[in-house]
């Protein structure tokens, strides 16, 4: 890869930026200053330093989000705010986007990365990847409900969901729930409780395939997914559909 490529793709500036600082003799190729910029460097075979620092160079970028309410689950808008608006320039130079959607109601567990395939892996129906939901119903839950859930609740468009795990924490005119389903329709949960004639008054996603909420994260703050998060995640990813 071209080093001025690399270094650009790397957040130290656009190619012309990139160009002054080779100039100015601030970049070390395996222990020599280098002023090249078409030079060809191996990113993960070489020693590259800016200005005395070791540059890691990454292709993909992970990010899990403790997603607000009141920001939306897109990379622009021209109205709202948006997830990615949330991140540090230092992220947001890799161009990630969330993989699926909440709402903007919706708080809780999002996963931003800038893999195409992994992302597509994740939301493809076929690999039925469950998301546990946490929520506040306005109405009693049942076990009658629990058992609609677990064969599928027909949404008001006709469609016959498949299974959800319905686990009632609370039975209560406000009652409190969590909820496994496997696929992502839009506002499914929502949809799922009206099917049931109750309404969802909260909603936080915990989890998405073997990641889980890290509640540490104060709501509206991300963090890159550790090795053993990464390693997880990966293995769902390049399972082989069936
Ligand atoms: N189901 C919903 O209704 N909303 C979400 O944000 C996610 C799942």
């Amino acid at each position: 890869m071209r080093l001025d490529k690399l270094l650009s793709n790397m957040g130290y500036g656009s190619r012309k930026e990139v160009r002054q600082l080779l100039k100015s003799g601030s970049i070390r190729v395996n222990g020599k200053t280098v002023k090249d910029a078409a030079l060809h460097v191996d990113p993960y075979g070489e020693e590259v330093f800016v200005l005395g620092e070791r540059v890691l160079y990454k292709e993909f970028i992970y990010l899990m989000m403790h997603k607000p309410q009141g920001v939306i689950s897109a990379t622009e808008d021209v109205r709202d705010r948006t997830v990615v608006d949330l991140l540090d320039a230092e992220h947001r130079h890799f161009n990630p986007f969330p993989v699926g959607r909440l709402d903007k109601d919706t708080e809780g567990f999002l996963l931003l990365t800038n893999d195409g395939k992994l992302a597509h892996n994740l939301l493809s129906p076929k690999k039925e990847v469950p998301k546990t939901y946490y929520a506040h119903i306005s109405g009693v839950v049942t076990e009658e409900d629990v058992a609609k859930f677990a064969s599928g609740v027909t949404l008001e468009d006709g469609y016959l969901t498949k299974p959800g795990k319905l686990q009632i924490l609370k039975s209560a005119e406000q009652s409190e729930i969590e909820l496994t389903i496997t696929e992502g329709k839009f506002h499914q949960v929502k949809r799922m409780f009206e099917a049931v004639g109750k309404r969802v008054v909260y909603l936080k996603r915990l989890s998405m395939g073997p990641l889980q909420l890290d509640e540490s994260l104060p709501i509206g703050a991300y963090r890159e997914l550790s090795e053993g998060e990464m390693n997880s995640l990966l293995a769902i990813g390049n399972k082989e559909e069936s």
